[in-house]
């Protein structure tokens, strides 16, 4: 089978915690992964490795049939690997437009502190175009601090897509999102990403969002997979629903 992402015998351990704990899992090109699992079970180290963010203590991560390990994040970002974070990384005094502009910038690898100007009409054009998708086109012009908090992560995941990824990793996407503009925030970004082919893998507190928008779920604790599977059967078994909700 060809896969997107192959992790194998992944570990890494901050002092004496075991934060990911021999994790070996193959994601397959298209699939659409949810990760649950309690506070602190290593949702989120796993992403930052992937990613390059943490180097592995052990193990190895394939990309596309490559060893990207303990590669650096721009270098992962560079092969088609883009991510958000559980806190979005956004100027927030900065219009939404402007945001789009430095994540275009960035991608052609243009330092901001280079002479070239950020706004140019190809560049603007660009933009609009990509936060159209995403209904954010009616806001471009209004500071990103005005945008309600479902607006502010579709931002986050509009930026993470101008790097045009083939493997997304989006660690909370609805967090902080109320959950009346929930469900919206997921149709945008997982139509928009299905219709692109992109794979992604998502952490996820929200077991309605996972069971609603997961191909596939991960149940993480304490490091490890605990299981791997679909949204019905993962999150029926009673050892997930002890370790990852606190009761059977
Ligand atoms: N940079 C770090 N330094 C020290 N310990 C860390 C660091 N990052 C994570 N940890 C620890 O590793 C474990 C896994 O943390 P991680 O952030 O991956 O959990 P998580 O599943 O994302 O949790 P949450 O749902 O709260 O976001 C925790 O015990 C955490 O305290
Ligand atoms: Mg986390």
């Amino acid at each position: 089978m060809a896969t997107v992402l192959e992790t194998h015998g992944l570990t890494k351990s901050f002092g004496g915690v075991l934060a990911v704990d021999d994790v070996s899992v193959a994601i397959a090109p298209g699939e659409i992964v949810g990760i649950v699992g309690a506070n602190g079970a290593g949702k989120t180290t796993f992403v930052n490795l992937v990613t390059g963010y943490l180097k592995p203590d052990r193990g190895r991560i394939i990309y596309l049939g490559r060893d990207i390990t303990a590669h650096p994040p721009r270098e992962v970002t560079g092969l088609g690997v883009a991510r958000s974070f559980q806190i979005p990384q956004i100027y927030a005094s900065l219009t939404v437009l402007e945001n789009v502009l430095i994540a275009l910038a960035a991608r052609e690898g243009q330092s901001l502190r280079a002479w070239a100007p950020l706004s140019t009409r190809v560049r603007e054009a660009e933009g609009l175009i990509l936060l159209e998708p995403f209904g954010l086109t009616e806001h471009a012009a209004r500071p990103v601090s005005e945008l309600p908090q479902g607006g502010l992560k579709l931002l986050d995941i509009a930026l993470a897509s101008a790097l045009m990824p083939r493997l997304l990793l989006l660690d909370e996407p609805t967090s902080g999102v109320s959950s009346a503009e929930k469900f919206g925030v997921m149709d945008t970004l997982v139509s928009i990403l299905q219709a692109r082919g992109v794979t992604v893998i998502f952490v996820e507190h929200d077991m309605d969002v996972v069971t609603n928008y997961a191909g596939r779920v991960l149940a993480f604790s304490e490091g490890k997979i605990l299981a791997d599977g679909a949204p019905g059967v993962v999150l029926a078994d009673p050892a997930v629903r002890k370790a990852v909700l606190g009761w059977a």
